[in-house]
């Protein structure tokens, strides 16, 4: 038996939850994304607390456990204030802002009215993006502390105070008096987190604790690991993530000098590629105008339609100055002419309304006869689209699909005397269509790629790479014939970006000059490619119109419209976008392997499976590889590039457990005794982790406790609101032996286990500030549960591999399965409801699970996914009639008036016949049980008394007339029942329940004063 770590017995979620909530809401200026694109990237302060929750020991005096920890943390009410160091001024934001953003969204004392919180926090981060470093650090000295003082400030909720606050990963840790207090408790000598992990690690392992992550994707785990002190290990199988990962731990943390040179080196090749372009001249016209943006187009010639059709799902091109393209038809061509013009306000809002929409529905509009329709799909023919040849870079003539440049957007800086007589610089934009000069640049721009084309694909600075079928590649493919990675950029963006390739690559280079350009040159494409859209709304750049990136969301959608950067367009790309810190120690790893390969010993390991995410990461990240598979072949020889489908995790069938069995075998063989493991997975549904455990269980691991982190969450609120969506973090060891273990015997100690830890984390739960809500007790349960069984080899002599692959119908459970939803029921039934102690016991299933259910919702919970636990966990199969609504995230249960509508009427009730019962029935066709309950006729009576006006007679009577003597037994509970019932319509959010909770406390207070 090894000492206990900190994260075995607690975790304080309600905080990490809220913290990781803060820096998602970074969006682009959380630490690593600024790196490059990867999806599902875990929080770095969610990381750092695993781990050290993981070296940290648990003492005999939990309390203090969880002060000391939240102090490590700087989450403690002392850490919180010193990070609280204020905000920026509006003042001071409306000063650094351009002229644009000035204009639109400022006013003389601050933001324009009307704007909501996120709105403003866009409009700062847009400004913030357009800052040098000098004008960031400049704006960011004028924070004023908000919070006057520090009782002010405790007097808040977490998360309200964490809105005042810089991440923990932006200040420099505990305080001196905090780390005396820390080494006290902990019996060390740190002075930072380095040094404390140090000693912890070698106190555990005897040396510095090595972590590492298998499936390491855009690198969080390493790099944290690394950034606070241990030696870490990161490996892929994709090469995209090897590079992330690879830059997280040597650009980053490579220190000041490794930064620095990299950035010089990238301005001097974006130097290099501004001159070739300006010696083209294929950016600026005669007007001294340079390109800001170049809108294109797909058009087509339906059969039956004597000119091509310009499509798109609207014209609108800028909301701020009311741009819009029209269409006209040219005698004698079967092209139409676009015009640019500005419109009224009252037409900008019927073009935002389609007007002129050309595409709609999946179907093509005629736009001069709206009742014109083609299907998109029925254009592509009955054998689909031409496929395009690798020295396609525009449509063939006669290709279904034709391009077309429609509107250029023109930028000129101009000297103007403003009214105090001094010069200042102005930005003047136009927006036109396209004339003959810049159809002949658009000319040149393809010739000028043509004549190179064939040498930059040999050299790698252009992709070559053929597009392999797969569940999203396969759209880009399917809906424009699409063959190759290169078709999936402009001529002009191939030449732009390709420029950049080739000055990075012309010079002496070295890993992290390679790695920087690689970096660049994904994040350019990931800005900058046929699958941009346009975007002109308002809350976008100001309304001048901003494009949009490739992976807005996980797919690779085709658009009818796009935008085309200059080179200007692209730099803030490219560059490299370094934070502050030290150099790491040299002794972390990244690399590209099979997890299943893996031969490194680590003493943690942290990963984050692949598990039912469906983010096809082999197929997405091909867009960005193809860009520098060749050159990263010269970096690092030992990397595939090639993301190697055939052996990506991904699903969650059969071939899936076996890889995942596999794996975590692998791990567990390459771990001391005494080491840890977490898995990390975000999924809705806390039920399928229960099919991880089992996966984790067969890999001869043990779990000992488990904690969900609100990682992803809507404005609406942390731990609360709906769409709040939990990353599960799982805690391992090794099983030592493998006991063989009986059911029978099993079920008294989960059920020992479940109400042991139920109750811990109750003893630690702060009234004012709940640290665990219902989901948080439900996983508990399911942790306690394969806590107990997970430390068998067999169960009443079955092997548990065996049990994981065995082929069941789809209605039937293993006794694995079983044990685990039987710990679900123990800890529902421990978790009473506040208030119903006295009522509880003497309860059915079904009523207590509408009690609960009730409970859940007088708490904000509404996810359908819930209610489902619940019933699960009481054992109730259907609850259809029971709920008033069922959407996902809109679930609410029936009041008692509700229930008169619903239909659900008690048995044996009087007009029962009268009311449709059918929704009363189970799927069999027998009553639904709780239409027999004692609660669902005190919820009758309740009805009775509303229907009455309030009198309780009627009510009070068909309570005696229902029970007849046995009415006397039940009077108290009754009156207990109602009186919680009276209680709801208080709550916040049950306003539904306002009126029978009010009939509630009315028949309570005659039920009590009732007599025989
Ligand atoms: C959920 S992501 C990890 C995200 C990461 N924790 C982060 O914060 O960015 C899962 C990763 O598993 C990788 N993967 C899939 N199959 C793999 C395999 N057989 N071996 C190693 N890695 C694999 C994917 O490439 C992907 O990067």
């Amino acid at each position: 038996m090894f000492m206990r770590a900190f994260i075995e017995t607690q975790f304080p979620i309600a905080r990490l939850s809220a913290e990781s909530y803060k820096e998602r809401k970074a969006g682009a200026s959380q630490t690593l994304t600024g790196l490059g694109k990867w999806w599902g990237r875990k929080p770095l302060i969610l990381v750092r607390a695993s781990i050290l929750g993981m070296l940290m020991p648990a003492s005999d005096n939990p309390k203090k456990d969880r002060e000391i920890f939240l102090k490590i943390l700087t989450m403690d009410d002392d850490g919180a204030w010193q990070r609280c160091k204020g905000e920026i001024p509006v003042a001071a934001w409306r000063e650094a802002a351009p002229p644009e953003i000035q204009d639109e969204f400022f006013g003389a004392r601050g933001f324009r009215q009307g704007l909501t919180e996120e709105e403003k926090e866009d409009i700062c981060a847009q400004i913030w993006g357009t800052l040098t470093e000098e004008e960031r650090q400049a704006l960011d000295s004028q924070r004023r502390r908000p919070v006057p003082d520090r009782a002010t400030f405790d007097a808040l909720t977490y998360a309200e105070r964490l809105r005042h606050c810089e991440r923990p990963e932006n200040v420099t840790g505990p305080t001196a008096a905090a780390w005396t207090e820390i080494n006290v408790h902990l019996g060390t000598f740190a002075n930072n987190l380095p040094e404390l992990v140090e000693e912890l690690g070698h106190r555990t392992f005897g040396h510095t604790p090595r972590v590492g992550d298998c499936f390491c994707g855009g690198g969080s785990i390493p790099f944290e690991a690394a950034r606070i002190g241990c030696q870490a290990f990161g490996s892929d199988l994709n090469p995209v993530a090897g590079l992330l990962t690879w830059a997280s731990l040597n650009l980053l943390g490579g220190g000041r000098e490794v930064r620095e040179n990299v950035r010089r080196v990238q301005e001097d090749v974006f130097a290099a590629a501004g001159r070739q372009i300006t010696e083209w001249g294929i950016e600026q016209n005669e007007r001294g105008e340079r390109a800001e943006a170049f809108l294109c187009c797909v058009e087509v010639k339906p059969e039956g339609c004597d000119y091509y059709i310009p499509l798109a799902p609207s014209w609108v091109i800028s909301e701020k100055y009311r741009i819009v393209t029209i269409w006209h038809k040219v005698p004698g061509s079967d092209w139409l002419q676009p015009e640019v013009i500005a419109v009224s306000k009252s037409d900008l809002e019927l073009y935002k309304a389609k007007k002129g929409a050309t595409v709609a529905d999946s179907r093509v509009i005629d736009p001069f006869d709206p009742n014109r329709t083609w299907s998109v799909e029925a254009l592509r023919g009955p054998d689909g689209l031409r496929r395009w040849t690798n020295e396609d870079l525009v449509p063939r003539p006669g290709d279904v699909f034709q391009e077309r440049l429609y509107c250029i957007r023109w930028v000129k800086t101009i000297t103007e005397i403003n009214s105090a007589g001094k010069p200042v610089e102005k930005i003047v934009r136009r927006y036109a269509a396209p004339d003959a000069a810049d159809l002949a640049r658009e000319d040149k721009v393809l010739e000028l790629l043509r004549e190179r084309f064939a040498d930059w694909q040999r050299e790698g600075f252009t992709p070559s790479k053929a597009i392999i079928s797969g569940y999203n590649t396969e759209q880009p493919i399917r809906e424009r014939g699409w063959t190759h990675w290169h078709h999936l950029f402009t001529p002009r963006q191939l030449l732009v970006h390709g420029v950049l390739m080739q000055k990075a690559h012309c010079g002496p280079s070295n890993k992290q000059l390679v790695v920087a350009s690689a970096l660049g040159i994904a994040s350019c494409c990931n800005w900058n490619s046929r699958l941009c859209g346009w975007t002109p709304q308002l809350a976008r750049s100001g309304g001048i119109g901003a494009f949009a990136q490739t992976f807005y969301n996980q797919a690779l959608n085709t658009l009818f419209n796009w935008g085309t950067r200059p080179l200007a367009g692209v730099h803030d790309f490219f560059a490299f976008k370094g934070g502050c810190m030290d150099a790491f120690p040299e002794r972390n790893i990244a690399i590209v392997a099979d997890a299943r390969d893996l031969r490194e010993t680590c003493d943690l390991w942290v990963t984050d499976p692949p598990y039912a995410d469906a983010v096809n990461y082999h197929e997405l990240g091909d867009f960005f590889l193809a860009w520098y598979d060749k050159q990263l072949v010269k970096a690092f020889p030992e990397w595939t590039p090639d993301a190697r489908a055939e052996l990506a995790v991904r699903g969650d069938g059969e071939d899936f457990r076996r890889s995942m069995v596999e794996i975590y075998r692998n791990l567990a063989d390459h771990m001391p005794d005494n080491g840890l493991q977490m898995v990390m997975f975000t999924h809705q549904d806390p039920a399928v982790w229960a099919d991880l455990g089992m996966i984790l269980w067969a890999a001869g691991l043990k779990a000992t406790a488990a904690w969900t982190i609100s990682t992803e969450t809507e404005a609406a609120g942390i731990k609360k609101g709906n769409y709040v969506q939990g990353t599960v973090c799982l805690v391992l060891r090794k099983r030592a032996a493998n006991d063989p273990g009986f059911l029978d015997e099993v079920y008294p100690l989960v059920e020992d286990e479940v109400k042991h830890q139920i109750e811990s984390m109750q003893a630690l739960d702060e009234d004012d500030e709940p640290n665990f809500n219902d989901a948080d007790y439900q996983l508990a349960a399911y942790a306690a549960a394969l806590k107990v069984l997970t430390q068998y080899g067999t169960l009443d002599g079955r092997d548990v591999e065996h049990e994981v692959f065995a082929v069941r119908p789809s209605n039937e459970k293993s006794d694995f399965e079983t044990v685990i939803e039987r710990a679900l029921g123990i800890a529902c039934d421990t978790l009473v409801p506040r208030g119903l102690d006295n009522a509880w016991r003497d309860l059915s299933l079904v009523e207590r699970y509408y009690l609960r259910a009730l409970d859940i919702e007088s708490r904000g919970e509404r996810r359908k996914g819930m209610y489902e636990e619940l019933a699960r966990g009481f054992g109730v199969t259907d609850i259809r009639p029971l709920l008033k609504s069922d959407k996902a995230n809109g679930t609410r249960m029936h009041t008692p008036s509700g229930f008169a509508a619903a239909g659900l009427a008690p048995v044996g009730e009087a007009d029962a016949d009268a009311l449709s019962v059918r929704r009363g029935r189970t799927a069999g066709g027998a009553a639904h049980p709780f239409a027999s309950s004692a609660l669902r006729h005190l919820l009758f009576a309740i009805r009775e008394t509303r229907t009455a006006d309030n009198n309780p007679e009627p009510g009070r009577q068909y309570l005696r007339d229902t029970f007849g003597q046995g009415y006397w037994g039940r009077r108290e509970r009754f009156i207990s029942l109602l009186e919680w019932l009276a209680a709801l319509g208080n709550a916040v959010g049950m306003n539904e329940w306002l009126n029978d909770s009010e009939t509630a406390r009315i028949l309570a207070g005659r039920l009590r004063n009732d007599q025989a």
